[in-house]
């Protein structure tokens, strides 16, 4: 696979580092601390497109290509994965599968100020007893007129509390199992629809957690995204795009944390010499630069088979699967490399192991990744 990138490829890359440092970088250990959503820097993530990077122009999108998503993606996340899910969510989970699945009417009233930053996107498949067993909705909708009436919990929804318009997949015929699963779209502020307090969490602070309650929430069929039971699809298929999103800053989150260890080893001096020269560090390094350096050529590869318009299915849970796994392994060892100094904030790398973590569990866990992987396999296997 030929990762030569194009200028506009290199372009998108070099704004989004500057942006990462400029705009994000300052106010990123406050936010941490005070678990404060970045309102304003996501407005200005509109404004440059990166909210809706791989939308048609004619739906207020940037038009641009996943390859370059996949490169503004890590590099916001190498200073702030918070900003980065908030983004990968927008742009992966909720765009995406509106422009592909949604109606015309959806396109324009939901996807369009969506793509253009105007309005946040939340996607609510999860629920408090199913996470992993996503076919098991409890969330009900039941049909009455040319209305849904929704009822049920969902769980940790990113953007929850600051999304305006969410993608809930429900229950609309229990019998038929994932087949009787709808998605709907649901504004804020629908009457029946409330969202739950902010979860306090390990890592990524300042984006916003919660769960969501629909109370005999009315929406009309029009919201109905795709068909009704085509929910369970419109999930996967739209997670498989989420999956190398979540890979993007897990690869950011491992670079980040390599690059910190790096120039602390350049600097810091132990038995007479930069701790560099040790050889006990420079195997760290060199294992850490490996997998990052891995981890990020699978993220591509399945932006780029994306792109070509190939399955990528495989490709983005091994991408997920491997880069999650690395970026704890590396904001594991960056603290080690520093000892005792990454134990504390003021070092920042005991960040990247808090932000590292949600990376292996959310968009499925490592443990879902082996059993898709595995699947597709067995496709493969038997043609
Ligand atoms: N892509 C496309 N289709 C898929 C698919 C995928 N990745 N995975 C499953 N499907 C299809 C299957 O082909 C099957 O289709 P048919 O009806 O044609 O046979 C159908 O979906 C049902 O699949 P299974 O029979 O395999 O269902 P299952 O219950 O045995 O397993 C699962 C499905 C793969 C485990 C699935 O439930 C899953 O991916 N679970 C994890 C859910 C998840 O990732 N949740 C993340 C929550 S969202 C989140 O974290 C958002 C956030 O805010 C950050």
């Amino acid at each position: 696979m030929n990762f030569d990138f194009t200028e506009e490829q290199l372009m998108i890359q070099q704004t989004a580092r500057e942006f990462a440092q400029t705009e994000i970088a300052p106010s990123t250990i406050e936010r941490d601390k005070n678990a404060e959503f970045p309102k304003e820097i996501v407005k200005k993530l509109g404004e440059l497109g990166f909210m809706g990077m791989m939308v048609d122009p004619k739906y207020g999108g940037a038009g641009m290509d996943t390859v370059s998503y996949v490169l503004a993606m890590i590099e916001i996340s190498k200073v702030d994965a918070a900003v980065g899910v908030i983004m990968s969510v927008n742009n992966s989970l909720v765009n995406y599968g509106l422009e592909k699945w949604g109606s015309d009417y959806i396109k324009e009233n939901y996807l369009t100020p969506l793509a253009q930053g105007e309005k946040l996107g939340a996607f609510a498949l999860s629920e408090p007893e199913a996470g992993s067993d996503a076919t098991h909705q409890s969330t009900m909708a039941v049909k009455d007129g040319d209305e849904w009436i929704i009822n049920g919990t969902k769980n940790w929804i990113t953007n929850g509390q600051n999304a305006d318009v969410y993608l809930v997949m429900a229950q609309t015929d229990k019998e038929k199992r994932h087949k009787g699963i709808t998605a709907f779209v649901v504004e804020k502020g629908t009457p029946g629809f409330e969202h739950g307090v902010k979860e306090d969490k390990l890592g990524i602070r300042s984006s916003d957690t919660c769960s969501l309650h629909f109370t005999n929430c009315r929406v009309p069929d029009k919201n109905v995204i795709w068909d009704v039971g085509k929910g369970f699809y419109f999930a996967m298929n739209t997670l498989n795009g989420g999956r190398y999103g979540i890979a993007s800053q897990a690869v950011g989150i491992a670079e980040g944390a390599y690059e910190a260890a790096l120039k602390y080893s350049l600097q810091r001096k132990a038995f007479g010499t930069e701790i560099f020269n040790h050889q006990a560090i420079q195997f760290k390094l060199s294992d850490m630069a490996t997998r990052v350096e891995a981890a990020k050529l699978l993220t591509l590869q399945a932006a780029a088979m994306k792109d070509a318009g190939q399955d990528y299915i495989k490709e983005a849970s091994m991408a997920k699967l491997f880069a999650s796994e690395t970026a704890v392994y590396c904001a594991l060892e960056a603290i080690q490399i520093h000892g005792g100094y990454g134990y504390v904030r003021e070092y920042l790398v005991e960040r990247y192991l808090r932000d590292a973590k949600i990376t292996e569990i959310y968009e499925g866990t490592s443990e879902i990744q082996k059993i898709v992987i595995a699947r597709e396999l067995l496709k493969e296997i038997n043609g």
